[in-house]
Parts: C-alpha cells; sequence; structure tokens
C-alpha cells in the first residue's frame, strides 16, 4: 500500500529511537519522527500518566513521553481521594512532580479531575447540606487549582456528570447540590485557576445521541448561568468495532457547532470480547475472567494486530479531517502493559489497546497513525 516506503524507512527509525537511551536531560536530542512533530500542525497529542513514569530518570516510560508527546494528564494522583483524602489534607508530591515534569518539557499540562462522584474522598461522600457541600467544593477547587495557578493549563473541572439519556447523574453532587453543582464548579474552577486556564467537562460515550444533546443542552444552560465552559472532552474509550466513526464524527461536528473546543480524551482501543454490550467506562463495574475472555493472554495474533492498525488509522483520519476542531488526543496510558484495560471491566486479562507494547515498542497500529501524516 502507499505507505511502503515510509514504513520500511520508519521501522528501521523507529526500532532505532525506541530502544534509544535517550536521556531526560536531553530533550534537545528528541528525533524524528515521533507523534507530537507527526501531528503539530493538526493537534496536540499525549498520555495520561502515572508517578512510576517520571520518577525515575532513564525509565523507558519517560523517554517514551518526552519523545512522542506534548501533553500529559494526570491518571489518578489529582483525583479528589488521592489529593485531598480529608478535609484540609493534601497529598502535594506526586502532583508537584506531574506539574514540573511538564513544565521541564514544554508541555501542555491537563489537570484531571476537580468534581468527580468516583474515587472521591470519603468525606465528601458524608455530606448531606448544599451549602456545606458547596463550602467543601470550594475549599477543594481553591486549594488544588489555586495551587497550580499559571501552571496547569487545563482543568477537566466535571467529569462524568451525565447518563446515557443525557439526563444528570444521581451523584451525590447532583443529589445534594441540584444542577447547579456544575455551574457552582465551572465559576469556582476559573476564580482559582485564573482566566487563561481552560475549563473543560469530560465524559465517556459522548458521542452517543442521546448523551450528546443533554451535554449539549446542560452545557448551554450553564453558559446561560455564567459559567465559562472552553471545551468538551470526549473519553475515547473504544473498541475495534464501535462507536463507529459516523457516531463520533457527528458528535465532534455538533460539539464545535454549539462553540466548544473538542478534545480526544482518554484513547484507549479494546481487543478483547465484552459480551455483556458493555459500553463506555463505567469502573464500577466488573465481571468475571475466563479463558474466552482473555483469548490473547501471550500475544496478540498478527490478524489482530491489522485489525487494531485498522480502527487506529480509521479514528485518526476522522481526528485529521476534523483537525480545526480538535485540540487534543490524549492515549488513557503510556504501554500496553500499563492500560487500566487490563483490569477492566475483568481483572487479570491481557490487552492491547494503545500504539506502543509491553516492551515500549511501536506497533503497527502506531506505523499507521504515523503513515497519516507523511
Ligand atoms: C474514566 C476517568 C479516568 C479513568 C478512566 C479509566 O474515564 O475519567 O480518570 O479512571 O475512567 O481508568
Amino acid at each position: 500500500m502507499h505507505l511502503l516506503p515510509r514504513v520500511t524507512l520508519g521501522i528501521l527509525c523507529l526500532s532505532l529511537t525506541f530502544c534509544a537511551p535517550s536521556t531526560p536531560d536531553a530533550p534537545d536530542a528528541v528525533p524524528d519522527p515521533a507523534l507530537k512533530t507527526a501531528y503539530a500542525e493538526d493537534f496536540l497529542v499525549g498520555s495520561a500518566i502515572a508517578p512510576k513514569h517520571i520518577d525515575t530518570i532513564g525509565m523507558r516510560g519517560k523517554n517514551l513521553i518526552m519523545r512522542e508527546y506534548n501533553t500529559i494528564t494526570p491518571e489518578n494522583i489529582m483525583k479528589w481521594e488521592e489529593i485531598n483524602p480529608e478535609p484540609e489534607v493534601f497529598d502535594w508530591t506526586e502532583p508537584d512532580n506531574f506539574v514540573q515534569f511538564g513544565e521541564d518539557n514544554d508541555m501542555f499540562v491537563v489537570g484531571h479531575a476537580l468534581v468527580w462522584h468516583s474515587q472521591l474522598s470519603a468525606y465528601m461522600q458524608e455530606i448531606t447540606d448544599p451549602e456545606l457541600m458547596r463550602t467543601a467544593m470550594k475549599a477543594h477547587i481553591d486549594a488544588v487549582a489555586g495551587r497550580y495557578k499559571g501552571r496547569i493549563d487545563a482543568w477537566d473541572v466535571v467529569n462524568e456528570a451525565l447518563n446515557e439519556d443525557g439526563t444528570m447523574r444521581e451523584s451525590v453532587f447532583f443529589k445534594v447540590m441540584g444542577e447547579d453543582f456544575m455551574t457552582e464548579a465551572f465559576k469556582m474552577a476559573e476564580e482559582a485557576a485564573g482566566p487563561e486556564t481552560e475549563l473543560y467537562y469530560n465524559d465517556y460515550n459522548m458521542w452517543n445521541a442521546d448523551k450528546r444533546d443533554g451535554a449539549i443542552r446542560m452545557l448551554n444552560r450553564m453558559r446561560a448561568n455564567g459559567a465559562r465552559i472552553d471545551g468538551v472532552g470526549m473519553q475515547a474509550h473504544y473498541s475495534i468495532v464501535g462507536p463507529s466513526i459516523d457516531t463520533i464524527e457527528q458528535a465532534i461536528a455538533a460539539y464545535a457547532a454549539a462553540g466548544y473546543q473538542v478534545m480526544m480524551t482518554e484513547l484507549d482501543v479494546t481487543v478483547l470480547p465484552n459480551p455483556w454490550d458493555l459500553e463506555g467506562a463505567e469502573i464500577s463495574q466488573n465481571f468475571e475472567n475466563s479463558p474466552f475472555m482473555n483469548p490473547f493472554p501471550e500475544s496478540l495474533p498478527d490478524s489482530m494486530q491489522t485489525v487494531l492498525a485498522d480502527r487506529y488509522e480509521d479514528l485518526f483520519e476522522l481526528y485529521l479531517k476534523h483537525a480545526d476542531k480538535i485540540k487534543r488526543v490524549t492515549f488513557w496510558g503510556v504501554n500496553d502493559g500499563h492500560s487500566w484495560l487490563n483490569g477492566w471491566p475483568i481483572t487479570d486479562r491481557t490487552n492491547y489497546p494503545l500504539l506502543v507494547d509491553r516492551e515500549y515498542a511501536p506497533k503497527p497500529a502506531y506505523e499507521r497513525v504515523m503513515g497519516l501524516r507523511d
């Protein structure tokens, strides 16, 4: 196919660059090609990362992040229960390291996530009085967004507030404060983080037409009530079979037409069976493991590598077509071994959802994504 000459050269070059012991102290030595340079004219490309990826000098994960990406998102360390486990108790160590790493490497640093019903500290779940919850929410947002004012470039202010039919999820925030919790959260975030920081609403299955329309209605109501919302994070937890490119495209167009920047956040593509027709990323769901459900425990067959590469090529073709609307594409995880999809919705499976394998080597899907930018 048309990529052949480039792929041949690319494999040689990539096998060198992925294995090269580039030191974190020498980011200027970042070789081409890399995702961030290939897509530099189109959108930012990034990854969700964990402390282990930036703690140890010389780690392969750290080198890969520095070489490939120009934006980072913290996988877990800024979630409420981790950064603010008790009232007035904050754990800044890992978040500080994360932000510093992003700054040191001139990356667009995303904060994730200020207000989310999941991975929420127990003390918040016990509050039943609206005013007390408002005060606690403000204390959290002031402290966290305020600490990184001018250093974090954008925040996922509210995560996953909607049901699939576009109605408001009965989260603890909604039950206690009503829909106003959303507007309040965005206003508090703007005040604490400042006017330069972008503010997003982030959710899964944002391609689903009912949820999409509900999201736009909700975001427009919030804007009418004085909240600044810069963009929508469409969590891109996909499978090799769905959602369809058309469906995703219609949603990208709808958010952009409504005046919201679009971010493709949390991109991964599961290759494992999903017989419960489970959609999205409701992390409270878990199911039984079995050989049938874990068909590739040792390695991903070539035929499946091709299916995955085809899917990624289709996705990035779509993203490129709408690059004028899409600001950022962020993978959820650094390599296949790191992905949450090895443990969800069934524990202890072997999944292959990213562009980079367990040995930090590029997969055929990486080649295909790079090939689009020749
Ligand atoms: C959701 C959240 C993320 C992460 C993923 C799965 O999509 O937004 O923070 O928890 O689920 O790991």
